[in-house]
């Protein structure tokens, strides 16, 4: 048997451990993984000279943005920009113009991806105004519903607790999971219009403006709306002491309860927002390095089942507004992403297995994408080379994103995505784009 692409002479991530072997890719799926002397013939063969193959990375929290804000970010730039940054599978976040949260809407993001990308790219929604809807998008393949509850987006009052509890017996039943944004929208409003009303406008107010009491409060309201119900809740982008202990306990008292962090929340804090300026400023804002010091000792602790990019692009007129109060909240971060993690592999405070784990089997498993998260026979041949030695800075100017900043433009990192193949083909090598925009899959749930 002559299969499509062999690589070998590699160590392979199989099974939390490296392997010194090589990946037999046929017909977009892992064939085989073998000794290099046991890999079967094949029509184009690369040496990877010993460098490290982990699993493609799953980024559960992006935002593709396209149509009304294509300005921002489109499909064709949010996929460049997540295979060049090692990620091969995103998945998308519904608050677009217009929200994906019915299924005209879901069915409209699904054909505009059509020729346009680079990775593998699955959709949440908002809640539709009609609940009659949800069993329509769940057929239709959403990988989750997603709900703000520090804004009013979807169909739904995000206010009423009744209305929640009914929309989390649905997702139960439908068999869903529920990703949430938990910061509680009163709290900052009343805060905002209090220091709007001093005259405040400097990077503390707008601290301020977000504290933590905010995320904790809306986590323990989402905790209790769920103990009602066997719903699977997934907190997004957790950021606080507070916060994530109510998870722990939800954990702990056996709900269906899972939670990510953002590398930014991890390696940025409040303290520091002044020297980062503007391209820093984002929701749940940054915290103090207690806090940031909690989030580690989650992760470390396997409290956290997730880390995701949060990948929040703007332009950059949006970006550089002259008031606190006026910059679009959101980074650009799907390319420093595996860049910064690596990073901290190399300087020891992760390891690659916690990495791995983190970035593609625990997101694969949380919102069941079928065959893939993992490097085995079988599955979808989704993976990221690394150099694990390469130094380099930080260029954002280089980004393929549109959004061309970051807060961690111009650090020193160790550790770097040299190749990235999305079922079974090469889309990108030593950060240049190889492959055409059609390499990238719908990912829908429930199907393979
Ligand atoms: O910083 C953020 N940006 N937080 C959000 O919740 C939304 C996001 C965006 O869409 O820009
Ligand atoms: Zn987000």
């Amino acid at each position: 048997m002559t299969v499509d692409t062999v690589l070998y002479n590699g160590k392979i991530f199989v099974n939390g451990k490296l392997l010194e072997a090589g990946i037999a890719i046929n017909e977009e799926k892992i064939y085989r993984i073998a000794k290099t002397p046991n890999l079967p013939q094949a029509s184009r063969k690369m040496n990877l000279d010993g460098k490290i193959v982990i699993p493609g990375l799953i980024d559960v929290h992006v935002h593709l943005r396209d149509e009304g804000k294509a300005y921002k970010e489109d499909f064709h730039t949010g996929t460049l920009a997540a295979a060049a940054g090692g990620v091969t599978t995103v998945l998308d976040m519904p608050n677009n113009r217009p929200i994906t949260m019915d299924i005209y809407t879901l069915k409209e993001r699904m054909r505009l991806t059509r020729g346009r990308i680079f990775v593998n790219v699955g959709f949440y929604s908002a809640f539709p105004e009609n609940s009659m809807e949800i069993p329509l998008l769940v057929k239709e393949g959403v990988i989750g519903f997603k709900l703000f509850l520090n804004a009013q987006i979807g169909g739904i009052n995000v206010e009423n607790d009744e209305t929640l509890l009914e929309m989390l017996q649905t997702l139960s039943r439908a068999g869903v999971p529920l990703a949430v944004h938990a910061e509680d929208k009163r709290l900052i409003e009343k805060k905002k219009e209090e220091l709007q009303k001093m005259g405040r406008h400097d990077f503390q107010a707008y601290i301020e403006a977000h504290p933590p009491k905010a995320e904790e409060k809306a986590v323990k309201r989402m905790v209790e709306l769920t103990k009602k119900t066997d719903a699977q809740v997934h907190f997004c982008h957790v950021s606080s002491e507070k916060g994530l202990e109510v998870v722990r306990k939800a954990k702990n008292d056996g709900l269906l309860v899972t939670c990510e962090v953002t590398p930014h929340h991890l390696l940025l804090s409040a303290e520091d927002l002044e020297e980062y300026g503007a391209f820093a400023v984002t929701t749940p804002s940054l915290r103090t390095k207690q806090n940031v010091e909690a989030l580690w000792k989650g992760l470390k602790n396997g409290w956290v089942d997730i880390l995701a990019s949060d990948h929040a692009p703007h332009s950059i007129k949006e970006k550089t507004a002259n008031s606190i109060w006026k910059i679009k909240p959101g980074i650009s971060g799907i390319e420093t992403f595996l860049p910064l993690m690596l990073n901290e592999v190399n300087s020891g405070r992760l390891t690659l297995e916690e990495l791995v784990k983190l970035t593609s089997e625990n997101p694969a498993k949380v919102f069941q994408l079928k065959f893939r998260g993992l490097l085995k026979e079988g599955f979808y041949a989704d993976l990221t080379i690394i150099d694990i030695h390469a130094e380099y800075r930080i260029d954002a100017s280089k980004f393929y994103s549109k959004a061309k900043y970051s807060p961690f433009n111009g650090w020193r990192i160790k550790g770097k995505p040299i190749k990235t193949f999305v079922n079974g083909e090469l889309v990108m090598e030593d950060g240049e784009i190889t492959a055409k925009p059609h390499t990238g899959k719908l990912v829908r749930r429930g199907y393979p």
